[in-house]
């Protein structure tokens, strides 16, 4: 109901960090805050919190603020609020849930890892791994294209695989695997998924159900909310998890695998983000899921023509080396300028007033295997929702401009 627009003025409108002149094109490594969401952090703040389970109101509103929390992250993916798990970022939570799978594993048992992914989704597998006497298989990346190709799980699962880590979308080279077709490849010999949907979740809808992932990991901080992170599965999957924790603490799910006390307020501020981007599409109406699925799709088709102005952009200069060209991607550009290592392409590119990365951006495997790990990685521009043509335009001003200093 109501119609879907995408009004990047209006849009822009609402971050006062954009107001400082500079050109945001670090979404991937973390989004600016609506006002919306500094404002719900201070109000909560403001209104008094108590610690959660108390008798008093501030006390009441703690629990009110998480259950919210848990509600529209739930409803950002498409699962259960009961099957929110939420800490202080993605890579906590993996650890954590790491240590937990891995106590149901046995010597000789099998993990699948990619080296398309973050080292988040990689390392504390392979950890795990190696302190259970587990296998690690390699899911590899065609270089040239950037790609994971999905028809490669088929040799790689067997019937002691128990898990399979990949990522929905690469946090440099944007390439989104077809996650849906290597979580039934998994599921087909009784594997588990685990999803770093980290870099996918603020560029695209997303259905947990539809990736088939039995863990689904975000950062409420790459979609405009506070540093705050989850891993969404099924509650029924979770009560058969059982996490180191305090004899003291809660033992339902999924509190089981929430350690100490939540940052509420910035709790808060991640609802008031999930809203957020359920607007995104202007004024529509139904459910928050329903508007969150109609926003993102319109969020990703704005994205989506910003990004090919900014790849033709790139790739039309002869002294831009750009990395990756999966047909599905998220609206992310890795590059490198030749005569200019990246941390001097950054470095004058924030001179011009833009923020880029550079480096591995912690995609170490995908890194090491395009080698340019050691060389200093590359440089990311990353587009989001709140960037405009003019942003891509003095990106490639800049760039155009390195072909001249020496
Ligand atoms: C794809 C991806 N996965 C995982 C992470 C780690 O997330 P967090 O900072 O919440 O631990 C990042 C952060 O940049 C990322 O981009």
């Amino acid at each position: 109901m109501g119609s879907v627009t995408f009004d990047v003025e209006a849009v822009r409108a609402a971050y006062p960090a954009l107001r400082d002149g500079y050109a945001y094109l670090d979404g991937a490594a973390g989004t600016q805050l609506p006002e919306v969401v500094i404002d719900t952090v201070a109000a909560a703040a403001r209104a008094g919190i108590g610690n959660a389970g108390g008798a008093f109101p501030a006390s009441h509103r703690a629990s009110a603020i998480t259950s919210g929390c848990r509600q529209a992250v739930a409803d950002l993916v498409g699962g259960v609020p009961d099957g929110v798990i939420l800490g202080p970022n993605m890579t906590t939570l993996t650890y954590r849930l790491a240590g937990a799978l891995a106590a149901t594993w046995r010597p000789g048992d099998e993990v699948v890892v990619s080296r398309l992914d973050h080292d988040a989704n990689v390392r504390p597998w392979i950890q795990a791994a190696a302190r259970a006497g587990v296998t690690v298989l390699w899911a590899d990346v065609d270089i040239s294209t950037g790609e994971l190709p999905a028809a490669q799980y088929d040799s790689l699962l067997s019937d002691r695989t128990r898990l399979v880590a990949v990522t929905a979308a690469s946090n440099i080279l944007g390439t989104r695997p077809h996650v849906a077709a290597i979580s039934r490849a998994a599921h087909s010999v009784d594997a588990l998924t685990y999803i770093d949907g980290v870099h996918a979740t603020p560029h695209t809808p997303v259905d947990v159900r539809t990736l088939g992932a039995d863990f689904y990991a975000t950062s409420a901080y790459k979609w405009s909310g506070p540093h705050i992170g989850a891993v969404i599965a099924d509650p029924a999957l979770l009560e058969t998890l059982h996490p180191d924790k305090l004899a003291s603490s809660p033992d339902a799910v999924p509190e089981r695998f929430e350690l100490g006390t939540p940052a509420y307020a910035d709790l808060a501020g991640v609802t008031a983000a999930v809203d957020h981007l359920a607007s995104l599409g202007g004024e529509h109406y139904g459910t928050r899921r329903a508007r969150l699925l109609d926003s993102m799709t319109a969020v990703q088709e704005y994205e989506g023509r910003l990004f090919t102005d900014l790849l033709g952009g790139l790739e039309a200069m002869e002294h831009v080396t750009l990395y990756g060209k999966a047909p599905s991607r998220t609206a992310t550009a890795y590059f490198n300028v030749a005569g200019h290592t990246p941390a001097d392409v950054a470095a004058y590119l924030a001179g011009r007033g833009v923020n880029v990365w550079n480096g591995h951006n912690y995609a170490w495997e995908l890194t090491g295997a395009l080698g340019i790990r050691d060389s200093g990685g590359a440089v990311r521009a990353g587009l989001v929702h709140y960037n405009d043509r003019s942003e891509v335009d003095r990106l490639l001003t800049g760039v155009a401009e390195l072909a001249d200093v020496r």
